[in-house]
């Protein structure tokens, strides 16, 4: 059955100025988790959860991202010149096909939802999908983010859907937190509320908005208001709040591990926990990282 979301939004436009100098000519993106990309990590979560079309939106010096989605002909070649099979079917399959990936630039980084708004023209009249590529989602039981959210979304039949995750109470300050009405399905429930970065003793809940979302496209009249929000940047939960006005939103209680990229733990937990998953080399890596932390 062909999924009822077919596009998704991938923000790439960001400076990435907690992980400089890293970022200062390397997009965050491309930042690499044992064998690829950060952003090739989210682009196959997308696929999986059937997602058919990607829209980048990027800004100056993001332009290896465009690279990396496209075929490199020379590679290619080579490859099957050395039979190099494999390899070759690998790249194949994580290529997106031709047509499949837009590309449009935020010019000036005005905030999350000011990114979203730029892709208003690529994603149309339909419900589409917003993954922030920085975090890393790691299933527990292999069905992707993505995918959870569109089965739920099926359930639901519709409305908007945010993944969400617990956070230590005390961290709450750092994240936009929910808070929940009713159960819909397990894991799945009606949003009664979302506060952006409460004090834990008034937080409605410990769950944070994790960067999954499915949205319904009324979003972009609410965000082409161009309102500044904190950090005098235009704020994607801004224009959900007003949304949630009228229509419904859920939240997916991701089961699984999430990982910032964006910031340096974050990145170098997920290295760790993606290679000692990997088996390709776990078999090596986790004795090596055992022996390291007996040294440390
Ligand atoms: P972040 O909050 O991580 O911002 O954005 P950032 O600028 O990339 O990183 P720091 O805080 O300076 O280290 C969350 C996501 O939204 C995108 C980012 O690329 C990231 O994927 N974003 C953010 C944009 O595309 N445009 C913006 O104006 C802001």
């Amino acid at each position: 059955m062909a999924s009822q979301i077919r596009k998704a939004i991938l923000p790439v436009a960001g400076l990435g100025t907690r992980f400089l100098p890293a970022t200062k000519a390397v997009p965050k993106e491309m930042l690499t988790v044992v064998d690829r990309p950060v952003v090739q990590h989210v682009v196959d979560e997308a696929r999986a959860a059937g997602i058919e079309h990607i829209v980048f939106v990027t800004g100056r010096n993001k332009g290896v991202i465009e690279d990396h989605f496209d075929r490199q002909y020379e590679l290619e070649e080579t490859l099957k010149d050395r039979g190099k099979t494999q390899m070759l079917d690998m790249l194949k399959r994580e290529t997106m096909g031709p047509g499949a990936t837009s590309f449009t630039r935020q010019q000036l980084p005005l905030g999350l939802g000011h990114a979203v708004w730029c892709a208003r023209d690529l994603i149309g009249n339909e419900p589409f999908a917003l993954l922030l590529p920085d975090m890393l989602h790691k299933p527990r039981n292999g069905t992707g983010c993505l995918a959870q959210m569109v089965d739920a979304y099926a359930k639901t039949g519709g409305g908007n859907h945010i993944a969400v995750y617990e956070v230590p109470p005390e961290q709450t300050e750092q994240y936009g937190i929910v808070a929940l009405g009713n159960e819909m399905a397990e894991g799945v429930h009606k949003v009664a509320g979302m506060v952006e970065k409460p004090k834990k003793d008034v937080a409605p809940s410990n769950l944070a908005i994790s960067g999954r979302y499915i949205l319904q496209p009324e979003i972009f009249d609410l965000l082409a208001s161009q309102e500044r929000g904190a950090g005098n940047e235009i704020q994607l939960t801004d224009s959900m709040l007003k949304l949630a006005q009228k229509q419904d939103f859920y939240s997916v209680t991701f089961d699984g591990s999430i990982y910032d990229c964006g910031s340096k733990l974050g990145f170098l937990m997920a290295n760790v926990a993606y290679a000692l998953d990997n088996p390709e080399i776990s078999g090596s890596f986790r004795p090596e990282l055992d022996a390291l932390l007996a040294q440390n």
